[in-house]
């Protein structure tokens, strides 16, 4: 078993990476807030698993003496609506949640971001806790805080996670072996979040991906545990260090950084034609922010190499299906959270296992990265 504190200052909590521990929710629970006796608890489930791991993180919640409730969410981006968010709520109503309540969640980052708003939103604040059943969930979107939906733009596109808010979790149970039923595609998008964090702080993790991802993809449970650990320890520094994405350029460590990649995936990543997973766009935005670095100078073409081999074994794309207009892509990056005052932030590497917040960048440096992962 391995346990990562997060000591923040709003209130600290563990992050437990043990196999088999979904089975042990209710006790694990149960000690976060306290007593299980008269808690009635909202679990959000990802439909697809509900009757398997859904299914024995319940029993073992009613088996700690909580009162359990499930409510269970199609886990599809368009799913991680208002829609979906007001009949959440609307459950949690209808089952008399009430303040000594909880929410549990149990699926990947869309479970993890949708049921985290609810708790954050229902009273205004009941505790959650997530038993992330993907690798991505397990690595990064379980912790940290950050929960929210999707809201469709103007030009009918989705843009990615622009209502929401930052709501602790009071625990993550990470359980390796629910990964074994996690398909390979999903097991791939797990590791581009592992790749982002080797770039921004461990970049030693590359190569330890690059000799391990075949084990990770074919679900070997030893490698997934060290990994995970190891992946989820970066995540957990970044987080700790600035709890609500307040430090700016010149800070150590910010937690904007962990958005490597990012404004250029959440260019791609609604759009239909490209059918792409959130961690493919990632990956194909880490090669543009690669691209980046090496226009800087930041990086040799080596680096780039590395980068781009590490992403290959990982089973990531690492450009684009379809030539797209590279005009249309930077507008669409100006939908952004993180453009402030108009201007644009893209993060970039500016060493190995190092990155920096670049402000306002040119237009023929978004023009230079984009066209190295293929538009036109
Ligand atoms: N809050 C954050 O800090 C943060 C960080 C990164 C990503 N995210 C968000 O996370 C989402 C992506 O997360 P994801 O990749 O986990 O997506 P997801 O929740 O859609 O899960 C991926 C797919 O795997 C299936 N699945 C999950 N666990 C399974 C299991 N154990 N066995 C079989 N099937 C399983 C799901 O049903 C789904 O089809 C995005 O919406 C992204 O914005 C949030
Ligand atoms: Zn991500």
């Amino acid at each position: 078993m391995t346990t990562l504190h997060v000591p923040l200052d709003s209130h600290a909590y563990d992050v437990t990476i043990e196999a088999g521990a979904r089975a042990r929710t209710g006790a694990f629970l149960a000690r976060a807030l306290g007593e299980a006796a008269g808690r009635r608890i909202l679990l959000v489930a990802d439909a697809a698993l509900a009757e398997t791991h859904a299914e024995v993180v319940a029993s073992s919640l009613e088996a700690a003496g909580f009162d359990v409730v499930v409510a269970t969410v199609e886990a599809t981006e368009s799913n991680k609506s208002l829609e979906a968010f007001e009949a959440l709520l609307k459950a949690a109503a209808g089952q008399r949640i009430d303040r000594s309540g909880a929410v549990v969640s149990v699926g990947g980052g869309i479970i993890c971001d949708l049921a985290g708003f609810v708790a954050a939103s229902w009273l205004r604040g009941v505790p959650v806790f997530h038993v992330p059943t993907s690798l991505l969930a397990m690595v990064d979107a379980s912790i940290g805080g950050k929960t929210g939906v999707n809201l469709p733009l103007p030009d009918g596109a989705l843009g990615k996670n622009l209502v929401g808010a930052f709501w602790q979790p009071v625990g993550v149970l990470c359980d390796p072996e629910v990964l074994e039923t996690l398909p390979e595609r999903e097991r791939a998008c797990g590791l581009a979040e592992c790749v982002k964090h080797g770039l921004i702080a461990d970049w030693a993790l590359l190569e330890a991906l690059r000799a391990q991802a075949s084990d990770i993809l074919e679900g070997r449970l030893s490698s997934c545990m060290s990994l995970i650990a190891r992946c989820a320890a970066t995540k957990v520094n970044i987080v700790s260090g600035d709890e609500r994405e307040e430090a700016g350029p010149g800070s150590g460590v910010a937690r904007a950084f962990l958005n490597l990649g990012h404004t250029f995936a959440h260019a791609i990543e609604p759009l239909p034609e490209l059918e792409l997973k959130h961690g493919e766009a990632v990956a194909i935005g880490l090669m543009a922010a690669g691209a980046c670095a090496r226009a800087l100078g930041h990086w040799g073409a080596a680096d780039v190499e590395a980068l781009q081999s590490t992403l290959e074994a990982c089973g990531l794309p690492i450009a684009l299906r379809r030539p797209l207009g590279k005009g249309p892509l930077i507008e669409r990056m100006g939908w952004d959270k993180k453009v402030r005052q108009g201007t644009l932030t893209i993060i970039v590497p500016n060493g190995r296992g190092s990155v920096t917040m670049v402000s306002g960048p040119d237009r023929e440096l978004l023009e230079t990265a984009w066209a190295s992962v293929g538009a036109s």
